[in-house]
């Protein structure tokens, strides 16, 4: 069978920031090839939004949701305990949790986004988050796949600004003072390119205990963005557009399934050709 390889029929995949926008994009592939999902998100309300929409397509038992902020570690272990006692070993991890700084460059006084002026406390969150939640996943779902020789797949969410620094003219204001642009703040970036620092790490970490580990770097998708952003973003995109968010369905299913199974330690850029520009 072609697709023998994608199927995941037997397989427990835990998804992190689940119910965000790409989070029930994952879902939503993964399901269509057969796992077992375990939804998770720090937002109970959209948790359940993301679990109405999905049950629409699917037997609701392959559905499971948990609350899991992912900077807390002692939450973390608490739910992979209760799904072990439930019966569920988690095959495949999922690291897409992350919060997006919004760029809007409406700040009055002082623009915050700008590297001069950024508060520390962002810069802790939006790490802790981005990065530190992914280490604190791996951590305790790697090593659990590790530890029972049946192995396992992280797939860690990253994004184009993993292999390139943003382009911030996408981000001006008319009429604003240089020192008050609004920008794509630094810790984006460094978030982005850590987890391919992870990425490689625990793919030759546990490679003799058949965990992979591979990151997927997304480009932007297209979410009811202004008009002006869009256009400004298009014109760096060879295919001269942003990507539909069901654009990286197929990549998931490749990624966490046998379909990849000689491919470790690897980031899969899907930027419309930005990168080759
Ligand atoms: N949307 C894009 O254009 C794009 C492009 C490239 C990469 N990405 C990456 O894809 C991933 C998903 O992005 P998205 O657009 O769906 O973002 P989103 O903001 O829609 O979803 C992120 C989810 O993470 C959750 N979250 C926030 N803090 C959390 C915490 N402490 N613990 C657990 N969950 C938490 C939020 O509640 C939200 O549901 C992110 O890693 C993002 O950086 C997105």
């Amino acid at each position: 069978m072609a697709f023998e390889k994608f199927n995941l029929s037997g397989k427990t995949a835990l998804i992190t920031g689940a119910a965000g926008l790409l989070g029930r994009e994952h879902g939503a592939a993964l399901l269509e090839s057969g796992a077992q999902v375990v939804l998770t998100d720090v937002s109970e309300s959209a948790l359940k939004v993301a679990y109405t929409s999905l049950t629409k397509n699917c037997d609701a038992t392959k559905i499971i949701t948990k609350v899991i902020d992912v900077t807390n570690p002692q939450r973390v272990r608490v739910v992979a305990d209760e799904l072990k006692e439930d019966g569920f070993r988690i095959d495949i991890l999922v690291n897409n949790a992350a919060i997006d700084p919004k760029v809007k460059g409406d700040q009055g006084v002082q623009e915050t986004s700008r590297l001069e002026n950024f508060p520390l406390d962002q810069w802790d969150l939006q790490v802790a988050v981005g990065l530190t939640g992914a280490f604190l996943c791996s951590q305790v779902f790697g090593s659990a796949m590790a530890k029972d020789g049946k192995g396992g797949m992280i797939l860690n969410i990253a994004s184009d600004l993993s292999v390139f620094s943003p382009d911030q003219r996408l981000y001006r204001k008319e009429g604003l003072p240089d020192d008050m642009q609004p920008v794509k703040p630094v810790t984006y970036s460094v978030i982005k390119a850590g987890l391919i620092g992870l990425t490689r790490y625990l793919a030759t970490y546990w490679a003799d205990k058949n965990v992979r580990c591979n990151a997927l770097s997304p480009g932007g998708v297209f979410n009811g963005q202004g008009d002006e952003f869009v256009q400004r973003l298009s014109s760096l995109i060879p295919l001269g557009r942003m990507a539909q968010r069901d654009e990286y369905r197929a990549a998931v299913q490749f990624l966490c399934s046998d379909a990849s199974s000689y491919m470790n330690g690897q980031n899969v850029v899907m930027d419309g050709g930005r990168s080759a520009w």
